[in-house]
């Protein structure tokens, strides 16, 4: 019998792997956003008399969150097992996918601490940035287990080096917003413990930080343009990312601008992750993050 995996099908449990970890940040999101981050008062079990209780809606909403981890634990654990029934087998492949599996269960844990600390909001904001570490490892994995099919473009090393720069800045709006977040109201319970900043103050630094990051990938496409190298392959991807972030930012502005309303919120929250992956996945194409053999990249 035939036990090995086709490199097409790994490639497919890769991308089921990092949408259900992009998925289930929208869903955390949701639990947060409806008011259920307390909807179980305890973990595992939802409360100390059931370990499923659906009487109250707060409380099936939590849990349908719970059984999605579910999910996304079987697709990173398959991850690691596909790495091992292939039939050429990469280290790599293996290695990342471990660190799916690790990353999930810090998750785990720290769901726990999350909801047993009343939805302390830097064990909040711990969570959904430890998210985004996981999709990073996701978008590197699945671009390894698809390698030979896409090969990256080599980008000069000072091209990486402004791709990485703008990630950088992109990394630092994403923390920015979480502290927005933990102060402002949408908690996840009435009762949580929120940061004592000014909403005002916080909503500055995150949007100046978001300016200077579109600003800086402005830039970097502007380059991109006269670089006969890389132009053709680059300037659509970067072109891209750039209108989804001012999409983003005109998200942001309104929300905020309107009182912060949930149907807003959670759209900013989906092209938080979106555009977290985006930037993530243009160094990766770009060359950053690959070890590769020369025949594997290719200068078009
Ligand atoms: C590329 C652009 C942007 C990115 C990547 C981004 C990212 C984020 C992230 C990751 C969060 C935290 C989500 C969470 O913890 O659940 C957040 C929250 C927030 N952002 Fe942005 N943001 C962007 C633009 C803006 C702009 C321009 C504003 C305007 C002031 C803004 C206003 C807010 C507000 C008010 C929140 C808190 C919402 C809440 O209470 O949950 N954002 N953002």
């Amino acid at each position: 019998m035939n036990r090995k995996i086709s490199p097409r099908a790994y490639e497919k449990l890769c991308l089921a792997s990092y949408l259900s970890l992009f998925i289930i940040v929208i869903s955390g999101g949701l639990v947060r956003l409806t008011g259920s981050g307390l909807g179980c008062s305890d973990w595992p079990q939802c409360n100390s008399e059931r370990f499923i209780d659906v009487s109250s809606v707060h409380g099936a909403i939590e849990q349908i969150n719970r059984l999605f981890t579910g999910v996304v634990a079987a697709l990173v654990i398959a991850a690691v097992l596909g790495s091992l029934f292939l039939a050429e087998r990469k280290r790599k492949l293996t290695q990342l996918s471990l660190g799916l599996v690790a990353g999930v269960l810090a998750q785990i844990i720290l769901g726990a601490i999350v909801v047993l600390t009343g939805l302390n909001p830097f064990a909040n904001m711990g969570h959904f940035l430890l998210s985004m570490v996981l999709i990073a490892n996701a978008i590197v994995l699945y671009r390894h287990s698809c390698i030979d099919k896409n090969p990256v473009l080599d980008c000069s090393p000072r091209e990486k080096q402004y791709l990485f720069g703008v990630g950088i800045l992109f990394m630092f709006s994403v923390i920015s917003g979480t502290v927005v977040t933990a102060t402002g109201p949408h908690a996840g319970d009435e009762n949580a413990v929120r940061f004592g900043f000014a909403i005002s103050s916080v909503a500055r630094i995150h949007s100046i930080s978001v300016l200077l990051s579109l600003l800086a990938l402005l830039l970097v496409l502007i380059k991109v343009k006269k670089s006969t190298k890389t132009r053709e392959f680059l300037e659509q991807r970067l072109a891209i990312f750039l209108g989804v972030g001012l999409l983003q930012a005109l998200v942001g502005y309104v929300q905020y601008f309107n009182g912060i309303p949930v149907v807003l919120v959670a759209t900013h929250l989906f092209g938080a992750a979106l555009i977290w992956s985006l930037a993530v996945d243009t160094i990766i194409v770009s060359g950053s993050g690959l070890s590769l053999p020369k025949n594997l990249t290719s200068s078009r």
